[in-house]
């Protein structure tokens, strides 16, 4: 398979160069920008980008490739702080400039072959401090902006190519095609990435492993991916393990259940652990406290699984590659298969090791693949729950009536979203409770009932929220169906605080 590596230089757009690019059918790596010369080449690359990022290439401990890089004889494609390391690297100069920041007219000076096909001019987004004052020798001005002279510059013999503008925004107009016009035209990338080869290729790498798998199901779609490429690759070898821990959502382990044994046939298990939760987590107000009860009962119940059913060789996990990124453990090729040991806080004597299949996909991705394997929508598309459930969207100790009015609440929440056509275009809708307390009035009696928040939120990625502006009548339905058919719920509030400063979550 073709790739191209891009070079991770810091810019919060650095996934989005990937992204772009796999889009196009070509597969694309993030990697740290000190990646070593020996590591980039086992890579194997057609072609290489160095990402943006919040550097100044004049500052002395400012991050540079190794500038062997440029003796690999492969095209290169520097943007923004990328493109200023080009100019720098040959003897060019880069100076603190007037900020250009946002959408600037793109003119093209040379369109025939890294802007090419983009007719005289484009809107292109900028974001940069930083600018280049003079080129070095060998290169050309291909595009310019108002006050950027060297937007975009060539060094054709080298193919090496800067560009101050991100393609990978789509607020740049024709971005994709400054991408396609590198990756397939000057690297000369073949278009062989797809989904479809994903998971064939996996299938047959997992086919090819020993003894048996356990795989923890949540009930989410990255361990419902994963289980179900697992499963097509190795049958019955793989074990699927659901614990009810009883902070989860109404219905959540039947619904599982069903698409677990029915659809896919999976060996699957589901353990009944409330009990052992709800009783450690009796009077426990504080919520790191709870994240840890739940964190560390759920190793128990786990091992104890494991071991009574074993013996297994791998732990099976939904990682996908935003997390391997992130958690710096991705320097060079990430295999499919990894080897680690006392994973995930499991004791070391059950000698598993890690099979991550989604490690190398984003979101979406995993998405994709979970439609190609005919995993239902119901799952695919379910909002984001966290690991310690209910016990961190209850406020104060977690009791059996506040577990019942977030369930009974949060379903409404859910039900009438998806009626109003609204579930699949918010990030998270969920019904909180807590201690207050407020009067209502039912019938001709009083009644001193609960406070249930509502809680709906936009995202994109959880970093930051906003609330949702939902329609009035969509939040009187909620509202009046809450009071009616949630015992002991009075008041009914919407949450109208956004991240920051606010989180999602209560807790
Ligand atoms: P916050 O509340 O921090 O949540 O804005 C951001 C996203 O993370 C989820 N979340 C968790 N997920 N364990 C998890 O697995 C946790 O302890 C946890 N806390 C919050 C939350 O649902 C939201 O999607």
């Amino acid at each position: 398979m073709d790739k191209i590596i891009v070079l991770d230089f810091g810019s919060q757009y650095s996934h989005l160069i990937c992204r772009r690019i796999r889009e196009f059918s070509v597969y694309a790596e993030l990697v740290p920008f000190d990646i070593s010369l020996e590591e980039l080449k086992r890579l194997n690359p057609k072609g290489i980008v160095f990402s943006g990022g919040p550097a100044s290439v004049y500052n002395k401990d400012s991050p540079q490739p190794s500038s062997k890089i440029f003796e690999m004889g492969l095209p290169v494609l520097g943007i923004c702080y990328g493109h200023q390391i080009i100019v720098n690297n040959f003897g060019g100069k880069v100076k603190r400039a007037n900020k250009e920041y946002g959408s600037s007219t793109l003119t093209i000076d040379n369109g025939s072959d890294l802007l090419a096909g983009m007719g005289k001019s484009t809107r292109a987004w900028m974001s940069h401090g930083d600018a280049a004052e003079s080129l070095p020798a060998g290169f050309e001005v291909i595009g310019h902006t108002e006050s950027s002279f060297a937007a975009a510059i060539a060094n054709r013999q080298k193919l090496i190519y800067g560009i101050q503008f991100h393609p990978e925004v789509v607020h740049t107009e024709q971005g994709i095609q400054v991408l396609k016009n590198f990756v397939l035209n000057i690297c000369k990338a073949k278009q062989d990435w797809t989904l479809e080869n994903f998971v064939d290729s996996t299938v047959d790498e997992i086919s090819k492993i020993e003894g048996n798998v356990l795989c923890g199901i949540s009930g989410g779609v990255d361990s419902t991916v994963a289980a179900v490429l697992i499963q097509k690759a190795i049958g019955r070898r793989l074990k699927c393990v659901f614990v009810d821990n009883g902070l989860l959502r109404a219905g959540e382990e039947a619904e599982v259940k069903e698409i677990f044994e029915k659809n896919f046939g999976i060996d699957f298990v589901a353990i009944n652990a409330g009990e052992r939760f709800l009783s450690r987590l009796t009077g426990v107000v504080d919520p790191e406290q709870k994240r840890k009860i739940v964190g560390e009962e759920f190793v128990k119940v786990f091992t104890e699984f494991a071991e009574a059913s074993g013996p297994f060789r791998w732990l099976a996990q939904g990682t996908l590659y935003p997390d391997v990124i992130e958690s710096g453990i991705s320097k060079g090729p990430a295999a499919v298969i990894k080897t680690h040991h006392n994973v995930g806080g499991l004791p070391s004597w059950l000698n598993l090791q890690v099979l991550e299949p989604l490690r190398f996909l984003y979101k979406d991705e995993v998405r994709r693949v979970g439609k190609i394997l005919g995993v239902p929508d119901k799952i695919l598309f379910r909002h984001p729950f966290p690991g310690p459930g209910l016990a961190v969207r209850i406020m104060g100790d977690v009791t059996r009536e506040k577990l019942q009015i977030c369930r009974q609440a949060s379903r409404i929440v859910e039900e009438e979203l998806q009626d109003a056509g609204l579930y699949d275009k918010v990030w998270q809708a969920f019904a909180t409770v807590g201690d207050d307390r407020a009067v209502g009035v039912v019938g001709d009696e009083r009644k001193y009932g609960h406070v249930a928040l509502v809680r709906i939120v936009d995202s994109i990625d959880a970093m930051t929220a906003d609330w949702t502006r939902l329609p009035n009548d969509v939040l009187e339905r909620i509202s009046n169906r809450i009071t009616n058919e949630v015992e002991d719920v009075a008041w009914v509030g919407y949450v109208i605080s956004s991240k920051p400063p606010a989180t999602i979550e209560p807790q």
